[in-house]
């Protein structure tokens, strides 16, 4: 079967194209060290650390890459999964989603600062008691989002579930797991989760 005149010029035109394109080249010795760095300070779990970093590091890499705290877990590396979660100055948010470059002096709490295997956080502690993970990846971005659960409550921030805004915050089921929607468990281990939080908070069973 012979060739169409079609698929003969389009190939005749890729030809043409992949014959004009220049030549790749090796990267010039002196562009690694163009890429833009910044000095950031950062206090880990009450551990300072001066880091000078490519301006596009997220704070879950300088965590994980660059202090090897890798209990700050990379699940989609998208703001998805919050396998990430950690707190700064006491709010929690998604380390993928944010440069280390905007954490300069700012207090950082991971799951190494919470607890040790010796002296557990209490929601640590609850955690292993209701027996809440299966795999444990998602666990350290569970018991962050957990921790800082308990002061959102006591400060009175709304979420999405709450009805009455001037009413006293309610540790109810639907404001737990409205809260903790944000942290995915492939392991589906939703219900003892929610049993571990609830247990903490002190509200529903
Ligand atoms: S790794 Fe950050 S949200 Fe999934
Ligand atoms: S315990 Fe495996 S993903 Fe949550």
């Amino acid at each position: 079967m012979s060739e169409s005149p079609k698929l003969s010029a389009s190939s005749g035109l890729a030809s043409a194209s992949i014959a004009e394109a220049p030549a790749p080249t090796s990267p010039h010795p002196s562009s690694r060290s163009s890429i833009p760095h910044s000095s950031v300070s950062l206090r880990v779990n009450g551990t300072r650390y001066a880091l000078t970093l490519d301006t596009r590091t997220s704070l879950l890499d300088a965590l994980r890459e660059h202090l090897h705290l890798t209990g700050t877990k990379k699940g989609c590396d998208h703001g998805h999964c919050g396998a990430c979660t950690v707190l700064v100055n006491g709010t929690r948010i998604n380390a993928c989603l944010s440069l280390a470059a905007m954490h300069d002096a700012d207090e950082i709490l991971t799951i190494e600062g919470l607890g040790t295997p010796d002296d557990l956080h209490p929601m640590q502690a609850a955690f292993l008691r209701h027996d809440a993970f299966q795999c444990g990846y998602c666990t350290p971005g569970q018991i962050c989002s957990a921790v800082a659960i308990l002061d959102e409550i006591e400060r009175g921030v709304p979420s999405h579930a709450t009805g009455d805004l001037t009413a006293r915050m309610e540790a109810s089921h639907s404001e737990l797991r409205e809260r903790m929607s944000g942290n995915i468990c492939r392991c589906g281990a939703y219900s003892n989760i929610q049993a571990a939080i609830a247990e903490i908070v002190g509200g529903a069973a």
